[in-house]
């Protein structure tokens, strides 16, 4: 299981499919650097997992001291390429403590739908991970369950230069969880799939691990804006006090 999930993020596949979203890095870094006005926090921040380094590139830009964590070789390479001023590091966001021992951050953030590849446990430990090496915020992004079940096709096309990719998405409802399976086609041929399954949680499932992880949500919006959160909002965002 372990193994499956590392070549998934380890695949070209993948990563060119979180490339596709490095301008959204900008916004991201932007409504990151208002919530540190807002909240009178520092600037050093941890962004994990930092996938390609599409968030700490424009971090870096904005003056914040960044460390990004990826458990994927690859992508860790890929954010070193892509950026400069930040330090990266392989590693598990389940064992940040162990990575970063008494070292702290003003802020850590887990953006983009970064939680439920594994157990609900395994979601506990890491917000409590990221609280642990947090002085005063976390910050976390998901997709919205709700919005997902009602709103998303299950099967759709999308292009992921160079590659055509068709996803084809099942929800269980008895587990939560999405099982996804995609794909990839370069001029007309099928040349690779990779599979996985995630989590998916409801507002109040997030606020009830949030809980048990020992944080405390202060504000929720939609995505990376300032709009109180709603039930038909793709993402939600929640920032909590550690
Ligand atoms: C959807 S991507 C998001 C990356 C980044 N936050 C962004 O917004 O571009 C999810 C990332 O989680 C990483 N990942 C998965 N399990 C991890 C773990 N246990 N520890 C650290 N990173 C992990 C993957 O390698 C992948 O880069």
């Amino acid at each position: 299981m372990e193994t499956e999930k590392k070549l998934v993020f380890e695949s070209d596949f993948y990563i060119k499919q979180i490339m596709k979203l490095w301008d959204e890095g900008e916004k991201w870094a932007s409504w990151i650097s208002e919530v540190t006005s807002k909240y009178s926090t520092g600037k050093r921040i941890l962004d994990v997992p930092c996938g390609i380094g599409r968030i700490s590139h424009f971090l870096v830009k904005k003056g914040f001291n960044v460390v990004g964590v990826d458990i994927s070789e690859k992508m860790i390479k890929a954010a070193e390429e892509n950026t400069q001023g930040a330090t990266f590091k392989i590693g598990d966001m389940r064992y940040l403590e162990d990575i970063f021992k008494d070292e702290k951050f003003d802020i850590t953030i887990n953006i983009n739908n970064s939680l439920g590849y594994y157990e609900e446990e395994d979601d506990v430990k890491i917000l409590n991970q990221l609280k642990k090496v947090s002085k005063s915020l976390v910050i976390i992004n998901l997709d919205n369950r709700d919005y997902t079940i009602y709103n998303k096709p299950n099967e759709y096309y999308t292009y992921a230069p160079p590659y055509l990719v068709l996803s084809r998405e099942t929800f269980d409802p008895t587990t939560s969880r999405l099982m996804v399976r995609r794909t990839y086609f370069m001029n007309d041929k099928e040349i690779g799939k990779i599979e996985y399954s995630q989590r998916l949680y409801s507002l109040h499932e997030v606020l009830s691990i949030l809980k048990k992880a020992g944080l405390k949500p202060i504000e929720i919006v939609a995505g990376h804006s300032w709009k109180g959160f709603s039930i038909e909002d793709s993402e939600m965002t929640i920032i909590s006090k550690v």
